[in-house]
Order: C-alpha cells, then structure tokens, then sequence
C-alpha cells in the first residue's frame, strides 16, 4: 500500500479539493484507493457523504488514529491511502507526514502559499520523508501562453530545487460545482480541461510513489538551496 498526504499550511489553498479528486481519479483508474479526513473540518466527508460507496472510501479520523488507520488499511487490501490534513497544528501535520510515502504540498501561484510550501518540504524532510508540491488555481493559459504568475512560480520552485508536479491544476469553477454534488472533476466532464490535468496529477504522484522519475530533493539544511528559496520566490507575485 501507498499512502499520499495532502497538506498546506494555507487554508483555501486546495488540500481537500486535490485529495478528493486524486482518490476517486485513482479509483476510476482502477486503483483501491481511500480517503482519510484527518481535518477536524471535515470538508472531504461533507463532499463525500453524499456517494452510495461512502462508507467504504471514506474514513473520519485524526491525528492520533492514523497510525492504527494505516496499518488496518494495509491489512484490508487498500492500495492508496490519501490523507486530507488540516492546515494546523503543525504536530497533528507531522502524524500525516510520517506514515506519508509521499507528501503532497498545495499551493497556489502566490508569494505566501509559495512560502508556506516551502517551509512544509522543509518540514516533510526534516522527517525523513519525499514531498512534492503541486500549484493548484492556477489562472489558465489563454491562447496557448502561460499566466506571468504561474511562470514565475514554476521558475522559483525549480530554481529553488523544490520538487513540482510538472501539471498544475487550474482555477476553474467545474472544481466547485463537482462538490456540490458529491463528485470529482472527472465524473462531471470526463473529457474536460479539469478532468485532463487531475488525471495527468494522479499519474504523476502514481509514478512518484512507485518510484519512476522520482525528482531529486535537496537535504533540509542545505543553505545554498535555502538561499536560492528566497530569491526564487522573490520574484513571485502576490496574487
Ligand atoms: N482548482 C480550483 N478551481 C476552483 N476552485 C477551487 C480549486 N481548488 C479549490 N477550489 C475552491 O477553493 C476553496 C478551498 O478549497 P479547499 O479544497 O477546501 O481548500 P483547503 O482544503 O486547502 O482548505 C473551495 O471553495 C474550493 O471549491
Ligand atoms: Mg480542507
């Protein structure tokens, strides 16, 4: 079993939204995969409770219990486990992180999401653990050509050597109604735009947590890199 955690220290940045399109994305690809709300306000179980499979996808829990959620899993044949993690606090944060094969940081193409990202790879590695960031509402592409902040904030990632997911998700308001009604991007518009990059998201982490094309990280005291953190993110916009 793989087990994904979704975090940001950012309320609103989109943890919920990814964790519950990535579970039903991999469970359409065939994939047996749960979700955990370990939020104390329970967004994933409000969007979820509504689906007939309810009871076998979704798991209330907290921090203290997914030790033990992990481990029943396991034994019940769950092949991905996906934790939707409160933005705080921090210790109830770290639970995720340890029983996480990967780590997966939401953040939008802003300077203080970007900066929190950050500090959460930093967090994720001082544990030992791989973490990937993924930009979620980003503002589309019009005619082809990428938004100035989106590009800005893929440049000071990688300048700053921090693993990114190579697809982001875009701003789009099929996101929201989906929930309204108890469903995933994918269900609403299988052949949408929004469909297309959770769908290209899910084979990314999939891959990363099968250990294909695994980004290199740099350590968590490596100075040089937290140095060009800062300058890379200078350069981003607040949106
Ligand atoms: N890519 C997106 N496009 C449009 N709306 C989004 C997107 N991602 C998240 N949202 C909306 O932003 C709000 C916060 O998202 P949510 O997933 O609850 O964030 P978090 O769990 O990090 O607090 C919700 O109203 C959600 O529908
Ligand atoms: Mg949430």
């Amino acid at each position: 079993m793989k087990t994904l955690a979704v975090m940001s220290r950012k309320g609103g940045a989109g943890k919920t939204t990814v964790a519950v399109n990535l579970t039903l994305a991999a469970r359409v690809m065939g994939v047996r995969a749960v979700l955990a709300d370990a939020d104390p306000m329970r967004s994933a179980c409000e969007v979820l409770k509504g689906r007939d499979e309810a009871a076998s996808v979704l798991f209330e829990t907290s921090a203290a219990k997914l030790f033990t959620l992990t481990q029943a899993c396991q034994r019940g044949g769950v092949e991905l486990l996906i934790i939707d993690t409160p933005a705080a606090p921090e210790a109830d944060v770290a639970e995720a992180v340890k029983v996480a094969d990967l780590c997966l940081a939401v953040a939008r193409p802003t300077y203080l999401d970007l900066a929190a990202a950050v500090m959460s790879v930093a967090v994720i590695q001082r544990l030992g653990r791989e973490g990937l960031i993924a930009l979620n509402q980003c503002p589309p592409a019009r005619n082809g050509v990428e938004p100035p902040a989106v590009l800005k904030a893929f440049e000071a990632l990688r300048f700053a050597s921090l693993p990114v997911a190579p697809v982001a998700l875009r701003s789009r308001v099929v996101y929201q109604t989906a929930f309204a009604q108890a469903r995933s991007v994918m269900e609403m518009d299988g052949g949408g735009a929004a469909a297309r990059e959770v769908q290209e998201l899910f084979g990314h982490v999939w891959r990363q947590l099968n250990g294909e094309g695994r980004a290199p990280m740099r350590t968590a005291n490596d100075d040089l890199g937290r140095t060009h953190a800062r300058a890379g993110l200078a350069m981003v916009p607040t949106a």
